[in-house]
């Protein structure tokens, strides 16, 4: 155990509903959250775009001192995961993957939808999970353009874009509904809503987990934001999420 911050990173305020569960069973502890909202949205660019990015931003949280990386986006994890660990091997990364063995495990007719960007389902590691646990089952990858970024502009459009892509599971029998992106955390309630009776699955209470369980860090509890955007901006982001908004930084990387 060090008192060294836990860093976390996204393209934007989606991977605030994993700092969140984080907080939750580590209050503690030093977190520095960075949104690389100078660069944009990572899950309809190419990988090797998202693995060069995620590369400089895991780059300067570990320059800050971070202890453990959390890699709090699904399209970074999947562009960049096993590379990163490559290059930072004695820091533990923590990634996303897809939450297709919990949906299949609550599934009751062996039908499941995932909803994630056009990067996740490319990468390496949705072909992984699907090997690992999905034989025998069915899943409904579902890409979704244009909803992390409703969901990161708050735009009017976003429930629009709920219904049309929930709508491509569950009329397909889904009847689990797995969120593959951490910005579709953040408007959870109301795609549950939308693909109610199908249960929804989101993983950022285990992946907090599992940050407890291998993490490295400490400190007293400090929680700094960083945005390689406009700090105003992501300031009001955070109000509307209810986080404590006073001081966001910004940095040019
Ligand atoms: N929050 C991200 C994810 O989990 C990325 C959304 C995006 O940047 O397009 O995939």
């Amino acid at each position: 155990m060090t008192g060294a911050p836990i860093g976390v990173f996204d393209s934007g305020i989606g991977g605030l509903s994993v700092l969140s569960e984080i907080r939750r069973l580590l209050p503690r502890h030093d977190l520095v959250y960075i949104a690389d909202q100078g660069f944009g949205m990572y899950g309809e660019r190419s990988l090797a775009e998202v693995r060069r990015r995620s590369e400089t931003i895991a780059g300067w949280l570990i320059d800050q001192g971070a202890a453990t990386v959390v890699v709090a986006c699904n399209s970074a994890s999947a562009a960049a995961l096993e590379r990163l660990r490559g290059h930072w091997p004695v820091v533990p990364f923590i990634g996303m993957e897809p939450a297709v063995k919990p949906a299949i495990e609550i599934s009751e007719n062996g039908t499941i939808g995932v909803l994630a960007t056009e990067a996740t389902f490319q990468g390496e590691l949705f072909a992984s999970v699907l090997d690992r646990f999905a034989a025998g089952h069915e899943v409904i990858a579902q890409t979704c353009p244009g909803l992390a970024e409703a969901i990161e502009n708050d735009d009017p459009a976003l429930d629009e874009l709920i219904a049309r892509y929930v709508g491509g599971v569950v009329d397909r029998g889904a009847d689990v509904v797995v969120l593959g992106c951490t910005h579709y955390s953040l408007a959870g309630d109301r795609i549950a809503a939308a693909a109610a009776p199908a249960r929804v699955i989101d993983p950022a209470p285990a992946v907090a987990r599992q940050v407890a369980r291998v993490g490295d860090g400490g400190g007293a509890g400090a929680l700094t934001f960083v945005t390689t955007g406009d700090p105003m901006r992501f300031a009001d982001q955070l109000d509307r999420l209810g986080f404590p908004s006073t001081g966001v930084g910004s940095v040019a990387v």
